[in-house]
């Protein structure tokens, strides 16, 4: 086995610092060209009790805590900027001013330093750190998130999207729903939670061809508390329903793209129910299941460094450095799969 020291990794690769400040992270990772994670570091703004992200005080946050978290990250490599070959930042889809903050102080360190820059779709990075983290190679993924709700797969040179949300992602019907019965954010954990000592009552199960919807779920299950149903008892539902939903559009995306993996992406990829119920589904369709590990499951540094790295070595150069708040999974050019 060859045995590689940091320092020689340092010497020997390119190594990329990514920066990711969509919305209620700001996070900054390095990591090799040869997928070595080097550092991790992130700072979270937490809004206000009862209240969802308010966009100008997440910015206040990452502008407050930029400077730290470089640091930090750069410490925990054990390596400086002049050991930086590649800048990459999370150009969006996300929060116009938290976008702002993470493209100004990219843009100041590649200047400052003269070390080349690249933006990153933030979805797509969830998916290839996911990729990276478990080493599936071309797998139907479901990219579950604050913001998202999607089932991807590789086909035709981008990640098409082969079923999504009507309305609202799955984090945030879970984090609405949460705030309606007075628990922190971010909710999903916190229904985890709860749902472990909970029994079954019924919510409406919302899933139209590949589309799925949880906007009237949520409604039905905050009616179910004022009513006074056990708050354990409608987690428990909540997270059944939702979860069996998804499972039922991967299972068919699974079936008509003839893929032999499955992973699971985005925040919500840390709730252990969500695992079990993919994994069985993915055990009786004889393909193989994984979920990217909880610390890159939220948003994160590394997944926009990995991704800057396979962009760039692929021949990707980006133009226009201005954030992109609308940009879709599917309106990247995927150059570095075949
Ligand atoms: P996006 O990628 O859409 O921009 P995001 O910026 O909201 O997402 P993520 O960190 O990817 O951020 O996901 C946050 C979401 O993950 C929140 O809705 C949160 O409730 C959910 N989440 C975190 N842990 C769990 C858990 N254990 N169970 C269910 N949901 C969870
Ligand atoms: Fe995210």
């Amino acid at each position: 086995m060859l045995y590689f020291s940091k320092i020689d990794i340092y010497l020997m690769f390119m190594l990329c610092l990514g920066i990711e400040s969509t919305a209620h992270t700001f996070g900054v990772g390095i990591v090799s060209d040869k997928g070595e994670i080097l550092a991790n570091s992130k700072d979270v703004y937490k809004p206000p009790h009862g209240s969802g992200i308010v966009p100008h005080d997440a910015k206040v946050h990452h502008e407050n805590c930029k400077e730290r978290v470089l640091e930090d990250a750069l410490k925990s490599a054990g390596v400086d900027l002049s050991d930086i070959d590649l800048i990459a930042f999370s150009q969006g889809p996300g929060l116009p001013p938290c976008l702002w903050v993470g493209t100004e102080f990219a843009k100041k360190i590649s200047n400052e330093n003269n070390i080349p820059l690249i933006g990153v779709n933030h979805p797509v990075a969830h998916i290839e750190i996911a990729k990276l983290t478990t080493g599936a190679k071309d797998p139907v993924v479901i990219y579950v998130s604050g913001g998202n709700t999607q089932i991807l797969a590789f086909a035709g040179g981008r990640y098409r999207v082969f079923g999504e949300t009507e309305d609202i992602s799955i984090g945030n019907a879970l984090d609405t729903f949460a705030r309606k019965v007075g628990l922190p954010y971010p909710g999903g954990p916190k229904i985890e939670k709860l749902a472990k000592s909970g029994k079954y009552v019924e919510l409406p199960y919302v899933v139209k061809g590949m589309d799925l919807s949880f906007s009237g779920i949520v409604t039905a299950a905050e009616k179910l508390y004022r009513d006074g149903v056990k708050l354990e008892n409608i987690c428990f539902s909540l997270q059944e329903t939702c979860f069996s939903m998804l499972v039922e559009v991967t299972e068919r995306a699974v079936a008509h793209t003839g893929k032999k993996e499955v992973v699971l992406t985005g925040g919500v990829a840390a709730n252990k129910r969500l695992i079990e119920m993919l994994e069985i589904m993915c055990k009786e369709r004889g393909c193989s299941f994984s979920s990217v590990p909880m610390e890159y499951s939220g948003d994160n540094g590394v997944m926009i460094s990995w991704t800057g790295i396979l962009a760039y070595k692929s021949g990707q150069r980006t133009k226009n450095f201005d954030p992109i708040s609308r940009w879709r999974t599917d309106e990247v050019e995927i150059s570095w799969m075949k």
